[in-house]
């Protein structure tokens, strides 16, 4: 069954909130901001995906109209069923939210108040929510800083925190909007092994915007990316890579100066000093027999197989027509 699904959803916001907006891009004042124009897609129980699309594609619009946090212009978003706009709080139940931009929490509170106030609010019971706080606190390590208003928090400290908070009630989706952004690579490394278990061991479904290519290589499996509100692409990531970047390269080290027989000529790329490349197809079976027939000619040091970037891949879709 999907878990999430968005049908045509639009959101269009109306001109007047966008004086300032208007005047930085030199707009006309009546221009309304089509941020979300007829998106389809949906998502089952337990899926990794990566939601990306340029600053500006309408990504964080979307997550708030999942969350409820706004109401669509026209469409619909049905989390488990039902309406996060119209079952507000039956969906918040099922949700977990984080912000990278925009903490959840309670700004002058001590961060031990801020999840007492969330376990009132969700009814855990303290039992419950204790020993959940110590399963979290195991990979998001936050205990050291439990009594600082979350005010004084460090941006990683705040995300790990607000990570919890999302957390704490257990929610089988997860909604995370940048949740590694301007974090040191210790603290990213951390919330993306944090959210890859979870996923794995509670089978939470994740639903995760970056601009950070490492998290999507590290966390998805699936790629939906949108520009200008629109549906660009939605598959696998490897499916995505095989249509963007057919090929890979073996990349063949060479002993010494060596002439290659006429007939692997053909399959070189290119050649450095005594590196040669070699275009090879995803899956190819002829990779063995390329290697032997090489080795039969020439002395090799080291060998290696170089996948497309997935920068290049990522790029080539947003500039997909929608
Ligand atoms: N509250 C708002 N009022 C008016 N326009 C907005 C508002 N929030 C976002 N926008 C505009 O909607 C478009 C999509 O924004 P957003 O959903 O934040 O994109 P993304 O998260 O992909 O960067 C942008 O053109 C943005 O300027
Ligand atoms: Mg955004």
């Amino acid at each position: 069954m999907n878990q999430i699904e968005v049908m045509d959803l639009v959101k269009i916001y109306p001109a007047r909130r966008r004086l300032f907006e208007c005047w930085k891009q030199d707009l006309e004042p009546s221009a309304a901001t089509h941020a979300v124009d007829g998106l389809n897609f949906s998502i089952s129980a337990g899926e990794r995906v990566g939601f990306l699309g340029p600053n500006g594609a309408g990504k964080s619009t979307t997550i708030k109209m999942m969350a409820g946090i706004l109401q669509p212009t026209s469409g619909r978003v049905a989390i488990l069923g039902q309406s996060p706009h119209q079952q507000r709080i039956e969906v918040c139940k099922k949700l977990g939210v984080v912000f990278g931009q925009r903490s959840q929490l309670y700004w002058d509170l001590k961060l031990e108040e801020s999840f007492e106030l969330l376990r009132r609010m969700y009814g855990i019971h303290p039992a419950d929510s204790q020993r959940r706080l110590n399963r979290l606190d195991a990979v998001l390590d936050f205990s050291s800083f439990l009594k600082n208003p979350v005010r004084n928090l460090s941006l990683g400290q705040r995300i790990r925190a607000d990570l919890a908070a999302a957390m704490l009630h257990n929610p089988p989706i997860l909604l995370l909007d940048e949740p590694t952004i301007g974090l040191d690579l210790d603290s990213k490394k951390k919330i993306r092994n944090y959210i890859k278990e979870i996923n794995l061991q509670e089978g939470t479904t994740v639903l995760l915007t970056t601009h950070d290519l490492d998290d999507v290589e590290w966390l998805c499996d699936r790629l939906i990316i949108v520009n200008h509100g629109k549906m660009v692409a939605d598959d696998s990531i490897d499916v995505l890579t095989e249509q963007i970047a057919p090929e890979k390269y073996l990349v063949v080290d060479f002993d010494a100066a060596y002439e290659l027989p006429p007939e692997l000529k053909g399959k070189v790329h290119k050649q450095e000093g005594l590196t040669c490349w070699f275009k090879i197809k995803h899956h190819d079976s002829s990779v063995p027999a390329l290697i032997a027939d090489l080795s039969a000619h020439c002395v090799i040091c080291d060998l290696s197989i170089k996948e497309p970037d997935i920068e290049d891949v990522v790029l080539a879709l947003y500039q997909r027509k929608a």
